[in-house]
């Protein structure tokens, strides 16, 4: 009886062997279906369905990201509004391809790459996130530039400061006495108009004027900084 129990155990565990192999032989015979297939994948087209896929996207490099951007028509259009805004400044005597200039909060660098284009040779674009090649990091409420390095200091994103009377004390700081600070602001109300002008606390009214941005009618503010006597 004893042997009876022994030899069914062993052929038990035999059998048992056998399993554990053919599964394992099984295992490694079979590839896994995550990770690696044959099949192009266009990146843009599909997302990954999970952390595996992802090694799959190709690395687009700044150029090419770039090159995508600025050949699409709402790239195309909104450089060329800044450019005539930027044609009126220059009609003013006030920028010339020499100027210094700087643009506050230039988001992705449309003003950057019109200013660019015009002839304009020094140019410094900053914005809290930055966009290689046109537009560094830098906190428009604390300028990394020493005093008065600039000519010009543009910006169409006052609205959006935190703090905008920081944000325009930052301006003013940085342009030279004798060069001019540019805001572009939504059309607002004589009052809201002093109101940004008694933010300036270093410079003179030049003008303000209506003009269009990106088809939406605003107000350019014009302000040159007071030569100390
Ligand atoms: C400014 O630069 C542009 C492009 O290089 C050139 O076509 C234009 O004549 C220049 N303007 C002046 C006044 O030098």
């Amino acid at each position: 009886m004893d042997q009876h129990i022994q030899s069914l155990l062993n052929r038990l565990s035999c059998a048992a062997v056998t399993v554990a192999t053919v599964t394992l032989i099984l295992l490694f015979a079979q590839t896994p279906e995550t990770c690696i297939t044959d099949e192009p994948i266009a990146p843009q087209i599909r997302f990954p369905k999970s952390s595996c896929e992802a090694t799959h996207r190709e690395f687009v490099s700044i150029e090419k990201k770039n090159k995508r951007l600025w050949s699409t028509r709402d790239w195309r259009k909104k450089v060329d509004s800044f450019t005539e805004l930027f044609h009126g400044i220059r009609h003013l005597g006030l920028l010339t391809n020499h100027s210094r200039v700087l643009c506050v909060s230039s988001g992705a660098g449309h003003e950057v790459m019109a200013l660019s284009e015009m002839g304009v040779i020094d140019i410094t674009g900053v914005e809290l996130v930055d966009s290689p090649p046109l537009v560094s990091r830098a906190d428009p409420h604390n300028l990394p530039f020493f005093d008065g390095v600039f000519d010009v200091a543009f910006s169409a994103h006052l609205a959006e400061a935190l703090f905008p009377s920081r944000f325009v004390t930052e301006m003013e700081r940085t342009v030279r006495p004798g060069g001019v600070c540019v805001l572009v602001v939504e059309q607002c109300s004589e009052e809201d108009l002093q109101e940004i002008k008694a933010m300036f606390q270093s410079s003179s009214l030049l003008g303000a004027r209506n003009v269009t941005l990106f088809g939406l009618k605003m107000i350019q503010i014009l302000l040159r900084n007071r030569i100390p006597p």
